[in-house]
């Protein structure tokens, strides 16, 4: 497979998204409207199959595939190709009747009834039975058409189970982890408190809401497990797969910001990363441009999963969603505008869910491009058409891809270690958001941060954010020191390097595994502050920052004091330090901030960091959004409207490939409107 383009055979964007015609299978007229309208509409790729185990095999061990086939030959004969999905992602009632072991139990133990989808329990043997069987008659039946360009592994993975067949596995999994000495365990989980000394593996039960819910090490190993168990699963049906067309690539659609696994774990396994993409534009909460920021920090951490080559948007609402707190519609020109962001993030395909509105059920209400009106005459239509036009026009661009210098570190441990440790304020942790909300000033400086995992390869960059990094594994403090040494300007914050990776706290002084001397800093206290309550820190320069939430009380060894506090009985303590390594062009820099502040008011000091690790600064006018991609097929840049009004943005050179104007100095932009320029 050419990895850089994610599809040879379409040469460009992929543009399509979730076909579901076994829902419209007694209407031989839609089925040739859809056709047309995809060609119209400038659509040449369609997901097929995701839930369409019910109409493959609508009873045990009777398959159809005629239906698929006709469909699969019948787009490929109109340029449209096929992304055919297992359809693993929901189960017919035949099954569930016969096996009800392959439903999930929750966590009290009680086993669901059959219903909705994504409700199956991934180590069930029966069910991986026959997840094998109809994987293996759609690979041999379909896998090799010429119109299949990929496959799509089941939907959204997510959820747990606890029945007894997950739990032993649980056991063995945690048997193996601990090298089969359960005294390894009892020291990692710090067992001697309450009497929760475990005698052997088999004691070990997952932490149902309704038992062990107070030991830290095993609701981690539990998080930790679920990931693998997915993950084992997802390896499953892709090896099933690859049994018998070994060549066509793979991927698994992911969702944004999703808690429950550990993509990092999974990505490894898939040739594309492929998300889906829900945001609540024109909410009530903030500004439009702000709902894009948030969008493209989603976009960051799905593209830093595979660094060097494009992702997939898998889904998105080509008009509104039905499940949003307020299902409001997108206004014109924002549909273009989320679509051209995907791509200018790194994405390599527009795709949406669904085709075309189903008439009864559950999502009959959900955006579609055609909708129950039938036909190309509605406004979404034709926004989904301008969107499939621009992408021909684009088209140099698929296969570039971001090549970022500065990350943002983002773990998942850390985050359900953060989730679930008894300290701080219960609802003032917000390590998510504290993330995206430094992302997002660093963005507005023209600068779109990677997001990757503490213990990944850093050389790439020459600046790093690690907000609330409080579990720090060897591996992570090792690249963060290597990091400074090499002349990187790293940023960290209160509640770093307090646990390592089995949530023990570190002995003799946080930050701990090393991180004290790399920042010259030992943290002595933090005191969490009510939600009224303020503190403030005086910088050198005179200027005041608000502290809210968290102030941490600092000794000072070996660093050079930038800011103290205002206030409380630490007032003139140590509030923002920073030890410098090194000289000249290699200078390193360790900047710790003890205490939370808007993030906004960081951002002399994240123009600092910039500056110095030579990353230029490219600010943008309020609401714009800059992103660049690059490749041998050039450089590619990006210029999204997120406002309503007329912008104008300066220092553009080269051809708008959307426009085909030539920009020679100065680009408008209308309200909502992109720019793709060729330098
Ligand atoms: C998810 C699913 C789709 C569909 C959409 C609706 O992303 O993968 O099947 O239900 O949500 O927004
Ligand atoms: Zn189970």
């Amino acid at each position: 497979m050419e990895k850089k383009i994610l599809f040879p055979r379409i040469g460009g964007f992929v543009h399509g998204g979730d076909y579901n015609p076994d829902q419209w299978l007694d209407r031989p007229d839609i089925l040739e409207e859809d056709v047309c309208l995809m060609k119209k509409a400038g659509v040449n790729s369609v997901t097929l199959g995701v839930f369409s185990w019910a109409a493959c095999e609508p009873v045990e061990g009777e398959f159809h595939f005629e239906w698929m086939e006709q469909i699969i030959d019948n787009l490929y004969q109109n340029g449209i190709y096929t992304i055919l999905s297992t359809p693993s992602g929901a189960r017919p009632a035949w099954l569930d009747e016969r096996y009800p072991e392959a439903m999930r139990v929750d966590e009290r133990g009680v086993r669901n009834h059959h219903g909705v989808r994504h409700n199956h329990c991934m180590t069930s043997p029966e069910y991986r039975a026959k997840v094998a069987v109809i994987d293996r008659k759609l690979a041999e039946r379909l896998g090799s058409h010429p119109g299949v360009v990929m496959y799509h592994i089941s939907n959204e993975f997510g959820g747990e189970c606890y029945c007894p067949h997950c739990a032993q596995k649980f056991r063995e999994y945690l048997a193996e982890k601990f090298d089969h000495d359960i005294e390894k365990l009892n020291k990692a989980w710090w067992t001697s408190f309450w009497s929760h000394h475990y005698n052997s593996f088999e004691q070990i039960e997952p932490p149902f809401a309704n038992g062990e819910t107070s030991v830290m090490g095993l609701n981690l190993e539990w998080k930790r497990f679920t990931t693998w168990s997915t993950d084992d699963f997802m390896q499953f049906e892709i090896n099933t797969l690859h049994s018998v067309t070994p060549d066509v690539p793979v991927t698994a659609n992911f969702m944004q910001m999703f808690g429950g696994l550990d993509y990092r774990k999974l990505a490894p396994h898939l040739d594309v990363v492929s998300w889906d993409n829900y945001p609540t534009f024109h909410n009530d909460q903030e500004t439009l441009a702000e709902t894009f920021a948030e969008t493209a920090f989603h976009h960051a951490m799905m593209r830093s999963l595979k660094r060097d080559v494009p992702f997939m948007m898998m889904e998105s609402a080509p008009g509104l969603v039905n499940w949003h707190r307020v299902n409001k519609l997108k206004r014109p020109g924002v549909h273009r505008l989320a679509c051209l962001q995907a791509v200018a993030a790194g994405s390599d395909s527009v795709q949406y869910f669904q085709w075309r509105k189903g008439r009864g059920s559950y999502e009959q209400f959900h955006g579609a491009v055609v909708d129950h009106s039938g036909g190309e005459d509605t406004r979404v239509f034709r926004e989904v058409a301008e969107v499939g036009e621009i992408l021909k026009k684009i088209a140099p661009a698929a296969g570039t891809v971001v090549k970022s210098r500065a990350a943002l570190l983002f773990d998942w441990d850390n985050r359900w270690a953060i989730w679930d440790v008894k300290a701080l304020g219960q609802k003032t942790k917000n390590y998510e958001k504290v993330c995206v909300d430094i992302w997002k000033e660093f963005l507005k400086l023209g600068i779109d941060m990677d997001v990757v995992g503490s213990d990944e390869d850093l050389s790439r960059y020459d600046v790093v954010a690690a907000p609330m990094l409080y579990m720090v594994t060897p591996r992570a403090a090792a690249n963060l020191k290597a990091f400074v040494e090499r002349g990187g300007q790293l940023l960290a914050t209160y509640f770093t390097g307090y646990v390592d990776e089995d949530q023990l706290c570190f002995l003799g002084g946080f930050p701990g595994e090393g991180l004290k001397s790399l920042f010259g800093v030992v943290s002595e206290e933090i005191d969490s502050l009510y939600p009224s309550d303020r503190n403030g820190i005086v910088l050198k320069d005179g200027s005041r920052w608000e502290v809210r939430d968290y102030a941490e009380i600092l000794k000072v060894v070996d660093a050079e004091v930038l800011g103290t506090y205002t206030e409380d009985f630490y007032a003139g303590g140590a509030a923002l330090t920073c030890r410098r390594l090194g000289e000249g062009a290699s200078r390193g820099a360790a900047y710790y901030m003890a205490a939370r502040t808007e993030s906004s008011a960081m951002v002399p000091l994240f123009e600092k960091m910039l500056t110095d690790a030579g990353i230029a600064v490219r600010r943008m006018p309020e609401g714009v959004e800059y992103h660049v991609r690059t490749g041998e097929e050039g450089v590619y840049e990006f210029y999204l409207n997120c406002s309503g009004e007329t912008v104008r943005v300066e220092d553009v050179r080269g051809l708008d490939l959307v426009t085909g104007n030539t920009v020679n100095g100065s680009l408008v932009l209308d309200g909502y409107g992109v720019a793709v320029v060729r330098a």
